[in-house]
């Protein structure tokens, strides 16, 4: 692994990098927003979180700001922030403002929002090409403010210098860049797949009946918080009995109740970096016979996931292992009738087990990327190679509801196993099992 070093360095690194494939597309100037902050009641917004794309490239957390990269004659970068303002500071604290933000984050300019619909015009003269995350459409008003500031680039051309004619998308240049983690990023997410681990254990030792599902929550927030990290990747599942069977099921006011299995799916957000465990485990600490049945099939079906995981398979690899196990396990113990492979061409295991094994992890918790391979272009590409520093999770389930052609022992049982793993040299690495994930490991804890 490459040595780590210091993200702001890493920032400007990920900068230069997308400026040299805007050469290579013949250079221009790109603008990309950070998020837009949300109201939420009054004088209330929701937390902020930044945009991934813009955070990716500037290291900046604050609202209302504005990156714009020049690929030109000389290369720039310019952050266009939040001025200080006292008044404003002493309401919702401190602000770096443009001069100590191009400082500390190296920037070659930066101004005050305040200034951006006046300069940005400026910057777009000279510039054929303009490069936006056009696919993006989580920010609505970017194009409208592109368009605007584009009309009055046009205006102040008035046809004697270029203007923008040619509007390329940065999302997948950007995914591209993504789906390979740096040293940096890969750091951050070791550290933040060790906090989820810790407070999901946390939470398997807090455990028992009568307890409902937000107290459960509440024990992953304290670690989550505790050791530093900003929040939650997304908001924790914590499914007691029948819930499990609901894939995203938040964690609500049922209890916990003796004999039912309860589901964790969990994962704190660090440096902008998400986790993204599952563990499923009985609330009295002890497996029964459906339940242990299902649980082996599952932690068995996540085995061959993994063992099928590394540079030498592709994306989709994984997955079809995990459905031959499952769908063998499901043979096994009745809950389908039939030949493995008929069971697969018609994937009538798909009532059991109707998600996917895995999906890229990274700043979003279903990171960017393609799970086929590049180009953009027809859905019959093949599916992508891993390669090394590519991060996914591995994450079987079986989900049986009550039916009357199922064995009633096996009802409401919802099982799902998920870890988090960096692809290596030889295979996957996973960053995840600080918390246990075989039966006797987790009866073992449970029992203090
Ligand atoms: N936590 C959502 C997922 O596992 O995809
Ligand atoms: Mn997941
Ligand atoms: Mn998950």
């Amino acid at each position: 692994m490459p040595s780590v070093t210091s993200p702001i360095q890493s920032f400007k690194t990920r900068r230069e990098r997308l400026l040299a494939w805007m050469h290579t597309q013949g250079g221009g100037i790109a603008i990309l927003p950070t998020a837009a902050l949300r109201p939420r009641n009054r004088d209330n917004h929701y937390t902020f979180r930044h945009d991934s794309d813009f955070f990716y490239l500037s290291g900046f957390k604050e609202s209302d700001a504005w990156l714009v990269l020049i690929a030109g004659d000389v290369d720039q970068s310019i952050l266009f922030c939040e001025g200080k303002n006292p008044e404003a500071e002493i309401w919702n604290g401190k602000r770096w403002g443009p001069q100590a933000a191009a400082e500390y984050f190296d920037f070659d300019q930066s101004y005050d929002v305040s200034e951006r619909d006046q300069r940005i015009p400026e910057l777009l003269l000279g510039h054929a090409q303009l490069f936006t995350p056009l696919s993006n459409v989580s920010n609505q008003q970017l194009l409208t403010h592109v368009h605007d500031w584009v009309a009055v680039a046009q205006r102040k051309s008035r046809g004697t210098r270029a203007t923008p004619v040619k509007w390329l998308d940065l999302c997948e240049p950007l995914a591209e860049m993504r789906l390979i983690k740096d040293a940096t990023e890969l750091s951050i997410m070791k550290e933040a797949a060790s906090i989820s681990a810790q407070a999901h254990v946390r939470a398997m030792q807090a455990t028992h009946a009568g307890l409902h599902e937000y107290e459960l929550e509440a024990e992953l927030l304290h670690t989550f918080r505790k050791r530093g990290a900003q929040g939650v990747a997304y908001d924790s599942i914590v499914a007691a009995g029948a819930n499990a069977c609901v894939l995203h099921h938040p964690a609500g006011n049922s209890v916990m109740h003796d004999g039912e299995l309860v589901l964790i799916d969990a994962g704190c957000e660090l440096e902008g970096y998400a986790s993204d465990i599952t563990r499923t485990f009985p609330v009295n600490g002890r497996f029964s016979g459906a339940q242990r049945a299902l649980y082996e099939i599952v932690l068995h079906a996540q085995k061959e996931a993994i063992a099928h995981t590394s540079p030498t398979h592709h994306w989709n690899a994984g997955h079809e292992a995990a459905v031959r196990v499952l769908t063998q396990g499901l043979l096994d113990e009745g809950l389908l009738k039939g030949t493995l492979e008929q069971a697969l061409e018609t994937s009538t295991y798909s009532r059991f087990y109707m998600h996917r094994t895995g999906h890229w992890l990274g700043m979003d918790v279903h990171d960017v990327g393609t799970y086929r391979a590049p180009p953009l272009g027809a859905e019959d590409r093949p599916w992508r190679m891993l390669e090394q520093n590519m991060v996914l999770t591995i994450e079987p389930g079986l989900y049986v509801r009550p039916a009357e052609d199922v064995p009633e022992a096996f009802w409401n049982i919802g099982i799902r196993i998920e870890d988090d793993a960096v692809i290596t040299a030889q295979g996957c690495e996973l960053i995840s099992r600080g918390v246990p994930v075989e039966i006797a490991e987790i009866e073992a804890l449970m029992k203090g």
